[in-house]
């Protein structure tokens, strides 16, 4: 599995902080925001990535992100001259999909707790999967209606008159006939080549299906102030009372063993000394105190 993280758009709602950096790139409390979806995506154990910005932020993505290689991941880049639709990136990506299932996650959408999303890539068989999150104003969104059995019956664009509470997060998982249905499609009145399009191509074919994410999962967007404002006071609130973190690339690497310890502390020697830093060193000091209990807890490797 791939993923794609489309981090262009214009960021209007934002202004004037999108003026000299894009919306993935402002900080959601104490990471930039593009931080949560790649760790969610990596801690589900996609190594493989490639990310879609405008033509101006592009390389203060690479300055970022860089090629990936520091976590043990591969990032490729590619750019969206204009926001013609969610759907176009895997126009835009059609070379790096190169036939294989994909994930396409918005670089503005967070996600906290649970292992709904790591368990649906895993068990992913082909054709497409999309979420369902229970919100209170489904106008501002995609919208699915589904039965019982998890059988999607309708999809619907930021509908006036919504026929269900349940909005799409932004990340979808596709099977490789996405290049191909993305490039039948026409741009919709607002001239955008719409995601809820390809889903519902899916939809009518027979082949999309959709899960619900559960109470004590959080799906946040940042895409207006107060939205951002919100998502950093979740995020700032669910750290300090856990002493946890989200959405730190590192932790997601060494977790899934794409760094071992040795190079996951040369990265942390490289971070001026800040929380970031101190969190990371406890998080492999934590692991190192693991990794010996197992050691010593193994059949046959005791020596005293
Ligand atoms: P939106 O929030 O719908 O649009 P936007 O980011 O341009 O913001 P605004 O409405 O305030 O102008 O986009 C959702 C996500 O998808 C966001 O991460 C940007 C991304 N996106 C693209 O990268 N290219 C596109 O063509 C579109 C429509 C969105």
């Amino acid at each position: 599995m791939k993923a794609i993280i489309l981090a262009g758009g214009r960021g209007s709602r934002l202004y004037p902080l999108t003026l000299v950096a894009s919306k993935q790139l402002q900080a959601v409390y104490d990471k930039p925001m593009i931080y949560y979806p790649l760790t969610v995506l990596m801690a589900a154990g996609i190594r493989e990535f490639c990310v879609i910005t405008t033509p101006e932020d592009q390389p203060r993505f690479q300055a970022l992100l860089g090629d990936g290689r520091q976590w043990g991941i591969s990032i490729e880049y590619r750019v969206q001259e204009r926001p013609a639709g969610i759907a176009q990136a895997f126009l835009i990506a059609a070379d790096f999909i190169a036939g294989e299932a994909v994930t396409l996650a918005l670089g503005d959408n967070i996600f906290v707790g649970g292992d709904a999303i790591p368990r649906a890539l895993a068990e992913f068989s082909g054709g497409a999967l999309i979420f369902a999150y229970r919100v209170t104003n489904p106008r501002d969104y995609g919208v699915v209606e589904f039965d019982a059995e998890g059988r999607v019956l309708s999809l619907e664009e930021k509908p006036r008159e919504p026929r269900s509470h349940y909005a799409v997060p932004g990340l979808y998982i596709f099977d490789s006939d996405v290049v191909g249905i993305a490039r039948g499609l026409k741009p919709s009145a607002r001239g955008e080549l719409e995601i809820t399009d390809v889903n519902r191509a899916y939809m009518d074919a027979g082949r999309l299906k959709v899960r619900r994410l559960s109470r004590g999962f959080a799906w946040l967007d940042a895409g207006t102030s107060a939205a951002l404002q919100e998502a950093a006071a979740f995020i700032e609130t669910v750290e300090r009372r856990q002493g946890i973190k989200f959405g730190c690339p590192e932790e997601a690497a060494l977790q899934r063993g794409f760094l071992n310890l040795e190079a996951f502390a040369a990265l942390t020697q490289m971070m001026p000394d800040c929380e970031y830093r101190h969190y990371l060193e406890a998080v492999a000091a934590e692991a190192r105190d693991h990794a010996l209990v197992m050691t010593r807890d193994a059949p046959g490797e005791r020596t005293g």
